[in-house]
């Protein structure tokens, strides 16, 4: 190597030794009329160093150093650097590389720079401390799981980036081929379908640091790429598959962390709905739903009494901050979430309550209510009464917006989200339901029966884990069955011609002798960011894309010429207006 030692690790220990560095002039100062100090920073940190005045250095040249260490006069120690008892005197400049002056500054200040400048000069972004301890991060936690799979017996298998379009979920990227024109490649969603072959195939235990891509709205915790530690497993029980996807996790925080969580604690979707009107929960913070479709179970108040279920949650002493124009916004979103309406009450010093319903209420109601929610004066309190699901889904809502800590907050509340619903919501024009995951989870065994008799009411053998209010990765049991995945395609309205036609190359190996499967993917750069304390994947992303999905650096996507096009047979339409 070019250099003795890096730059953050020099200690008074060190005090009297030759050294070389190399590294980027972080900043230089003028030190009377002979001398400068010359900030030397690599990706270890900063050490500071005595030069003569006359070498020509400047912000982010690169440079080898080489000179003594010694202990900094007094006066002069800096207690804010690792390294600011010690700097490198004497010391000796070559130039490897001049440098323009960084359009921003490489350090902390950059964090209040419009992110596409970051992301236009990212490889300049990356020089800095955060973004270093990001990636740094992400390759601790992608070795801890890779560890953790190969200690399991998982074995890792590349699966193809290049398939067969397949409706899955998510739209898909597609890739024109050059020697069939007119046909089409799809990237892959996720490496699902190769892995159940995988199972087919007798790997019995596969797993895959994968990359996957969407071509979805892109979000603070969605990207086009990202990657998932995909698993997948043969012969093995819900409690097998969870209790492997606990290693790689638990792992990788405490690779991070430093403390390993205790176990994950399990709570039903419809529990988990029912008390934080949420399948992906944040139990950092209480402000549970609270029950009350029986305190109004006879009343007059026309809103309630025509609801199927009446739910509420409580801000404690948060009244006085909700003036009415607050009050009406909040009322506004709970509206554009799908509820009929919003009622907020205040809790009164004597127990009585300020609300625009409090007329149409009884006094038995209302104590019942103040009961119920234990609610003591100055208490918010907000109500719901709608459908069970948009009682809860909008409360939940609610909930998150008065109460959640930033994602990167606190503790790490880990939480396992079980025996989710086979299907979620009917579509309209059709009247078929619709898969809630994919449609080759497994029904929950005790209600295989009401499948086609009361399909909204069959649970699937499927399981999230969520982390701080963020889905962390989902999974399921397959149907490996291939009568029991013909009911379930009838549920939702696919007949065999056309399952056939749309996953005929997946179905007829399950003919061949498929051991029962189940797996899981977790979703890695949310992982990683919970754990470096970013509120935004692409923080943890190398070179992400902005939320235009445009790149500022590369320019991608860029339009391509004639050529190109003619030989992959597409001629482009007209922009549309
Ligand atoms: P699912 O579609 O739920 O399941 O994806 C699993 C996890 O991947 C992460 N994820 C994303 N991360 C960043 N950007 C995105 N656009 C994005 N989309 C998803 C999430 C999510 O929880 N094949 C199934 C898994 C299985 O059943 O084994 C699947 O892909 O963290
Ligand atoms: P209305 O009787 O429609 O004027 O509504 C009176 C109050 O009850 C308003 O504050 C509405 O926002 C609220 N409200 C109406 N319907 C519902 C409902 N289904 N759930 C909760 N609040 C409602």
């Amino acid at each position: 190597m070019m250099r003795t030692h890096l730059c953050g690790e020099l200690r008074q220990d060190d005090i009297g030794q030759e050294v070389t560095l190399t590294g980027w002039v972080n900043r230089r100062r003028e030190h009377g009329e002979h001398l400068a100090f010359v900030d030397l920073r690599d990706h270890s940190g900063i050490i500071q160093c005595v030069v003569d005045n006359t070498v020509d250095v400047r912000s982010e040249y690169v440079l080898a150093v080489t000179g003594t260490v010694a202990q900094r006069p007094e006066g002069t120690v800096n207690e804010a650097l690792p390294t600011g008892q010690v700097e490198v005197v004497d010391a000796k400049v070559e130039i490897l590389s001049v440098a323009e002056p960084p359009p921003f500054p490489l350090d902390d200040r950059a964090d209040d720079v419009d992110e596409m400048v970051r992301l236009r000069y990212r490889y300049l972004d990356l020089r800095r401390p955060r973004m270093q301890r990001n990636l740094r991060i992400r390759s601790t936690v992608n070795a801890a799981v890779r560890a953790a799979m190969d200690r399991q017996g998982f074995i890792e298998v590349e699966t193809p980036m290049l398939m067969p379009s397949t409706p899955e979920g998510a739209r898909e990227f597609l890739v024109p081929s050059r020697q069939r024109p007119g046909s089409f490649y799809a990237l892959p969603q996720s490496p699902q379908l190769y892995k159940q072959l995988l199972m087919v195939g007798g790997i019995d235990r596969y797993y895959q640091v994968a990359r996957c891509l969407r071509d979805e709205d892109l979000r603070a915790d969605r990207q086009y790429e990202f990657m998932q530690l995909d698993l997948e497993m043969s012969f093995a029980h819900i409690d097998d598959v969870l209790a492997a996807v606990e290693e790689p996790v638990l792992d990788a925080a405490e690779a991070v962390t430093g403390v390993r969580p205790d176990t994950v604690p399990r709570l039903t979707w419809t529990e988990a709905m029912e008390r934080f009107g949420s399948d992906k929960p944040d139990l950092r913070f209480g402000m549970e739903l609270v029950e009350l479709t029986d305190v109004f179970a006879g009343t007059g108040f026309k809103a309630f009494s025509a609801a199927e279920s009446i739910k509420g949650i409580k801000a404690a002493a948060a009244a006085p901050e909700w003036g009415r124009n607050k009050l009406d916004n909040l009322t506004d979103h709970a509206k554009m979430l799908g509820a009929k309406g919003l009622v907020w009450m205040k809790v009164g010093a004597d127990g009585t309550l300020d609300s625009p319903v409090a007329k149409f209420l009884s006094d038995d109601e209302i104590a019942g209510l103040v009961k119920t929610f234990d609610a003591a004066p100055d208490d918010l309190l907000l109500l719901v009464a709608d459908d069970w699901m948009t009682t809860c889904e909008v409360l939940g809502d609610l909930r998150n917006q008065l109460g959640r800590p930033p994602v990167s907050e606190g503790p790490y509340e880990y939480l396992w989200v079980v025996d989710f619903p086979m299907f979620v919501g009917i579509d309209e024009a059709t009247g078929i339901p619709k898969p809630g995951h994919h449609p080759f989870c497994h029904p929950h065994p005790d209600d295989i029966d009401k499948l086609e008799s009361d399909p909204m009411t069959v649970r699937a053998w499927a399981y999230d884990l969520v982390l701080n209010g963020w889905e962390l990765g989902s999974g399921s049991i397959r149907i490996h069955d291939a009568e029991l995945q013909q009911r379930v395609f009838a549920v939702l309205g696919i007949d065999e011609a056309e399952a056939e036609a749309r996953f005929g190359f997946f179905l007829k190996p399950f003919e061949y002798g498929a051991p029962p499967h189940g797996g899981f993917a977790i979703g890695m750069e949310r992982l990683i960011a919970i754990l470096a304390g970013e509120e935004n994947i692409r923080e943890v992303i190398a070179f992400p894309k902005p939320q235009s999905g445009l790149d500022p650096m590369t320019g991608a996507p860029t339009e391509v010429d004639d050529t190109q096009l003619a030989e992959l047979g597409i001629r482009l339409l007209p922009p549309s207006t």
